[in-house]
């Protein structure tokens, strides 16, 4: 009989490798190889050549399907993330750093349900006491939960799959589970993955909704739920700064509806609020004309947000220059500012440069870089951006400014919450009727647009060159 060998698996990402090492070839975590007995192998191999093979019934595209029917909880927020409500028989992995509000959300979410169908909420992490003092600070202790706290998974399946077993089940955390048929220890890649699989299957075979807690770990000693992202059908993480009373809960898979789409929370203390128009909130602490700020009109999802952006410019006193960004990507930064300095002429090389999405949202989109830039402008000239405007576009190598999707959602809701501008890239018009190469202004709606056709236009809206290095002169001044 062929000998076990042990492997060793990264926490993160769940690559197998045959030798230890400190860094992951596949991810390049450090830190994050274990050592893991390997599974048995594959006990029913020498059956599976025995079996007969039948063919398979081929059907066209064409055909009725039954949308899938929801559990609608009421709480607006998450129901959009999920699509319009948890499906039956699905898994939902709900991902987020430690601390961030999972329990407190599908406590919430399990008790909001309870009403139309019976729910179970299993704890490995918290006694029950710990959390029936959670549901007392909420205000859902008479919500009819059925509350455990367990680890081993046989007993979890075993009553989920009883007669008159809950039709929706949390299950806090899946890095809490195990299953005493294999070896690791709860927490690995292998156990992890074990667990979320026997979980699944019941999903599927019973039509239970599974909702799995799965916390991010910066150490390699824990399994993150990467490895557990391709084999549940939608997958949501909560995200927001800690120091931030913001949470945004988004959708990077879903089987059953679109992606990109967030709801967004306030941590209260009576537990998650919804917040029905992020905008608002977002903006609600900004002052008005300062520099190194710009409002930028983004889309996430569905929705449109805005949100603002802080640059601060300031003289550097080190040899190398800082750049530090928070909820944006650095790469992004370094390329609008390279083609800033290149096809404007602008100089940031000796200063050091800070980015911040105010109110902890994260963005993705290109389309932030021009609002970005003009932070950027705003803060190295000292000159506020064009009072009441939003911006967005995409910057381009060569300094143009691209289209980006969904123009008309964006100025909608700028219009909406009051601002009358908007410096965007030029619209895409019926062929013919485009004005070449440069940029021109036009009415939409009860706002103004301004299009932008390069980004030295946007420049030039600072003023005259001299006043652009004010900032600089003065440190030098103060230098002196
Ligand atoms: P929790 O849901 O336990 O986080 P996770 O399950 O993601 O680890 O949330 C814990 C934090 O939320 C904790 O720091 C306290 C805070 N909190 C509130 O501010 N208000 C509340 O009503 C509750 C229940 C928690
Ligand atoms: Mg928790």
């Amino acid at each position: 009989m062929a000998r076990r060998e042990n492997r060793y698996v990264c926490q993160a990402c769940g690559a197998t490798a045959p030798r230890w090492s400190g860094k992951c070839e596949s991810c390049g975590a450090w830190n994050t190889i274990v050592e893991e007995a390997a599974p048995e192998l594959a006990p029913h191999a020498a059956k599976r050549g025995a079996g007969k093979s039948s063919r398979l019934e081929f059907v066209g595209l064409a055909g009725a399907s039954a949308p899938a029917p929801r559990r609608v909880s009421g709480i607006a927020e998450f129901d959009r993330v999920c699509g319009g409500g948890l499906v039956p028989g699905s898994a939902v992995l709900v991902g987020g750093d430690p601390g961030i509000g999972k329990s407190t959300l599908l406590l919430q979410v399990t008790a909001a349900l309870s009403a139309a169908t019976p729910v179970a909420y299993i704890s490995g992490e918290e006694a029950i006491d710990q959390i029936r003092m959670r549901a007392a600070r909420l205000g859902l202790a008479r919500a009819d939960v059925a509350l455990a706290s367990a680890t081993n998974l046989r007993d979890i399946l075993a009553s989920l799959d009883a007669a008159g077993g809950p039709t929706l089940a949390v299950i806090d955390s899946i890095q809490t589970m195990y299953l005493d048929t294999l070896d690791s220890a709860p927490g690995t890649v292998a156990q992890v993955r074990a667990c979320a699989g026997e979980l699944i299957r019941l999903a599927k075979r019973r039509g239970t909704t599974i909702l799995l807690v799965g916390h991010v770990t910066k150490e390699g000693m824990i399994a993150g739920p990467r490895v557990l992202e391709h084999m549940v059908d939608t997958v949501l993480y909560f995200e927001g700064e800690r120091g931030h009373q913001f949470r945004i809960l988004r959708s990077v898979k879903n089987r059953f509806g679109p992606t990109d789409e967030i709801g967004v929370f306030e941590m209260t203390d009576a537990g998650l609020v919804e917040v029905p128009n992020p905008s608002a909130l977002f903006l609600a602490e900004r002052r008005g004309e300062v520099s190194g700020a710009a409002v930028f009109a983004g889309m996430e999802g569905t929705r449109p947000v805005l949100v603002e952006i802080q640059a601060l410019v300031a003289p550097s006193g080190f040899g190398t220059p800082r750049r530090a960004v928070v909820g944006w990507d650095s790469g992004r930064l370094a390329m609008v500012l390279a083609v800033l300095e290149t096809r404007c002429g602008l100089v940031f090389g000796s200063s050091d440069v800070y980015l911040n999405v105010a109110g902890g949202l994260r963005i993705g989109e290109p389309a932030a870089d021009l609002a970005v830039a003009a932070a950027l402008v705003s803060s190295l000239t000292d000159h506020p951006t064009p009072p009441a405007s939003v911006i967005f576009g995409e910057i381009g190598l060569s300094g143009e400014i691209r289209a980006v999707g969904q123009m008309d959602a964006r100025l909608k809701e700028a219009t909406k919450l009051g601002f009358s501008r908007a410096l965007c890239p030029r619209r895409r018009r019926p062929q013919g009727t485009q004005a070449k190469g440069e940029s021109q202004g036009e009415r939409v709606g009860a706002i103004d647009v301004s299009e932008i056709a390069l980004l030295s236009d946007l420049v030039e809206m600072f003023g005259p060159p001299a006043a652009r290095n004010g900032r600089r002169e003065r440190s030098d001044l103060k230098m002196a």
